[in-house]
């Protein structure tokens, strides 16, 4: 790591954890069979209105639920992009935070894309304004530009490549191996994972995740002594101490992979709580226990729950069918330049890991 670009601390600011979570998933207070009642309208209107629901691990499990019964989707943010542009559907209604959504409308500009929820955000997106993400880029024109899916279409127009954090290592052994410096934005954990395990030359922007960075490596620890044969499985949005102590570091989807196929029992988990649901699913016979985000002194505000993804919820997601609110609508400059960055990743995808990956056109 070559030097840091500090964050202001007004976009801090913005962020209120505690309040947003009170306005997370009302949906858990109607009773059962409001519940049914709201679920077959939205599978009447997603039929009517020729449109798939795709969701990501994070949010509430009705709505994984609904997605997967209803011909959708539910996965990671790479895999949740490729779904939504090969599937054949006309609308794409994205159940996770802002940037899932712009992804879609890039890959997909003739489909009109609906976001469940138009202010669930992302912290490391707000924490990399495009204007002053330009500057640092500006100042650094001998590095390769590689941004993080969680940013906004403004960012992904200003960067060679965009990863996600499932090609992030590949992306950058590869890069290395060409000889290339990088200029990393905006997660500075990720960063800092990929820097390590690759050597390659990076340049961090200083973003953070406000779920992922409140992971204890203290008490995980403690946590792992009491269940000396659990597997730890780490999201690379951690800080390095808890990475340090994990047994598998991946994207959501390989976490999941994890469970699946490690022969362990036991796992301690540190990523958002939502994919407990299809860890459960995968490995139904395994126990997973939510890694500890307080330990001696700390101050637990997300609690390994990330408050926007819980802003998606049936009740908001009827409404966004009745209304065709919340469309995603991006200046069509700025999507074909991050339609680039995006589109190599894919081509990189589906050349170097998953040839299955069939997202086509000019990467
Ligand atoms: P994945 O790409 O691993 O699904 O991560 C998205 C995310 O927002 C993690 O916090
Ligand atoms: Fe963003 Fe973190 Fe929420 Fe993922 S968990 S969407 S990185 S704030």
């Amino acid at each position: 790591m070559t030097a840091m670009q500090t964050v202001p601390e007004r976009l801090k600011e913005r962020i209120d954890v505690t309040a947003l979570r009170a306005r997370g998933v009302k949906h858990a207070s109607l009773s059962k069979r409001e519940r049914q009642g709201l679920k077959e309208r939205i599978r009447r209107m997603l039929e009517e209105q020729d449109a798939v629901l795709v969701a990501h691990y994070y949010v509430d499990s009705e709505l994984q639920d609904l997605a997967d019964d209803t011909g959708g989707f539910v996965s990671d943010s790479l895999e949740m992009a490729r779904f939504g542009y090969e599937h054949p559907a006309s609308t794409v209604v994205v159940a996770g935070v802002r940037f899932m959504g712009e992804t879609a409308k890039i890959l997909s500009p003739n489909k009109r894309v609906l976001v469940v929820e138009r202010e669930a955000e992302c912290s490391l997106d707000l924490g990399c304004p495009a204007d002053e993400f330009a500057k640092f880029c500006d100042a650094h024109p001998d590095r390769t530009v590689v941004v993080y899916a969680n940013t906004s279409a403004a960012v992904k127009a200003r960067a060679d490549w965009v990863v996600t954090s499932s090609i992030a290592l590949p992306v950058a052994k590869h890069l290395h191996a060409t000889g290339e410096k990088i200029l990393w934005a905006p997660d500075k954990y990720l960063g800092d994972y990929v820097q390590r395990m690759t050597g390659a030359d990076m340049l961090m922007w200083e973003g953070s995740c406000v779920v992922h960075e409140e992971f204890k490596a203290d008490a995980l620890a403690q946590v792992k002594s009491l269940y000396p044969n659990a597997a730890v499985l780490v999201h690379p949005e951690s800080p390095p101490a808890v990475i340090e102590l994990a047994d598998r570091v991946g994207s959501t989807s390989q976490i999941i992979q994890a469970a699946r196929e490690m022969n362990n029992e036991l796992f301690i988990v540190a990523t958002e709580d939502g994919i407990f649901h299809k860890m459960r699913e995968a490995a139904p016979r395994k126990v997973f226990i939510p890694a500890p985000t307080a330990g001696a002194g700390a101050s637990c505000k997300s609690c390994g729950h990330c408050p926007w993804m819980k802003l998606n919820d049936l009740s908001r997601l009827e409404h966004v069918l009745a209304t065709g609110e919340n469309e995603v609508l991006i200046d069509e400059d700025i999507r074909a330049r991050a339609e680039k960055s995006l589109r190599r990743m894919v081509a990189f995808a589906r050349e170097h890991i998953n040839p299955n990956m069939h997202v086509t056109g000019n990467a």
